[in-house]
């Protein structure tokens, strides 16, 4: 029940997100990713996206995906979708995400540079089999409620010997579910990583600027759930990560 409320939340704030967000001010919705030394060129008006262009450029640079057919599964507002097609060359780009506001946000926004964006649910993906080189999913499949039928979904609909990119989040308590589900499912173990340290480190250096966000776009009394949303330093959800209470892992799988 507990989890079916926290679903309900969720899928209410990704609304509430694109109804209020009219200068598209919020493109990615990621934790993002920092590390010593690792500092992708960015244009300047990438910048402001920073820790969460380099958690998609960490991810999709796993493999080399120049001229592959990629889908992005949960690609929210499309921002990590742009980035890849922009700076590392697939040969097309889908993004799937089951909010329609988001979905007609892309459609418009991204108009004219050459990807497709579908609104679909991730554990029923309305593709052919065996389409695409390359399924990329971040942040978003912990509210999956059927984990597994998505990675079936997964495998049906990449090409033998595509690759499967997952980055996102379990509390310590699902860890082992998570490693059982991709364990059951038919791909194939290639990388795994835990990136909670990254993660945090980029939450702390993008505070300022989602705090910023937050007070120019939700009224006061919001302040205080929008910070939990966005894991800002001292939230609920920062400090989760900070005690290793929440996990982020980003792994690879082959078909
Ligand atoms: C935290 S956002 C991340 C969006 C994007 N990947 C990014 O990093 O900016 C999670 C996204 O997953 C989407 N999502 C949640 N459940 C989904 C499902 N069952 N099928 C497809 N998308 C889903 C949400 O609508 C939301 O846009």
């Amino acid at each position: 029940m507990k989890e079916k409320l926290k679903n309900v939340l969720y899928r209410i704030w990704y609304w509430y997100l694109s109804t209020i967000d009219k200068n598209a001010e919020v493109i990615f919705m990621n934790y993002g990713y920092s590390k010593e030394n690792y500092k992708i060129e960015l244009d300047k008006n990438d910048e402001k996206n920073r820790y969460s262009a380099q958690l998609y450029n960490y991810v999709a640079t796993g493999i080399n995906i120049k001229g592959k057919d990629i889908l992005e599964v949960g690609c929210g507002r499309g921002g990590g979708l742009s980035y890849i097609n922009r700076y590392l060359s697939p040969h097309s780009a889908t993004g799937v995400d089951l909010n329609k506001k988001a979905i007609e946000f892309c459609k418009t926004y991204y108009s004219n540079r050459g990807i497709k964006f579908l609104q679909a649910n991730a554990q029923n993906l309305n593709f052919q089999d065996k389409v695409f080189d390359v399924v990329i999913n971040i942040e978003s499949s912990h509210r999956y409620s059927q984990m597994d039928i998505f990675l079936d979904e997964v495998f049906r609909v990449l090409k033998p010997g595509g690759y499967f990119l997952f980055a996102d989040f379990r509390h310590k308590s699902e860890i082992e579910i998570l490693n059982k589900q991709f364990e059951d499912s038919n791909l194939r173990p290639v990388k795994k990583e835990i990136i909670t340290a990254n993660v945090l480190e980029a939450l702390k250096l993008s505070t300022n600027e989602r705090e910023k966000l937050i007070h120019k776009m939700i009224p006061k009394l919001l302040h205080s759930i929008g910070k939990k949303f966005a894991a800002t330093e001292g939230s609920t959800t920062y400090n989760k990560f900070s005690t290793r209470e929440y996990e982020y892992f980003f792994y690879i799988f082959k078909k």
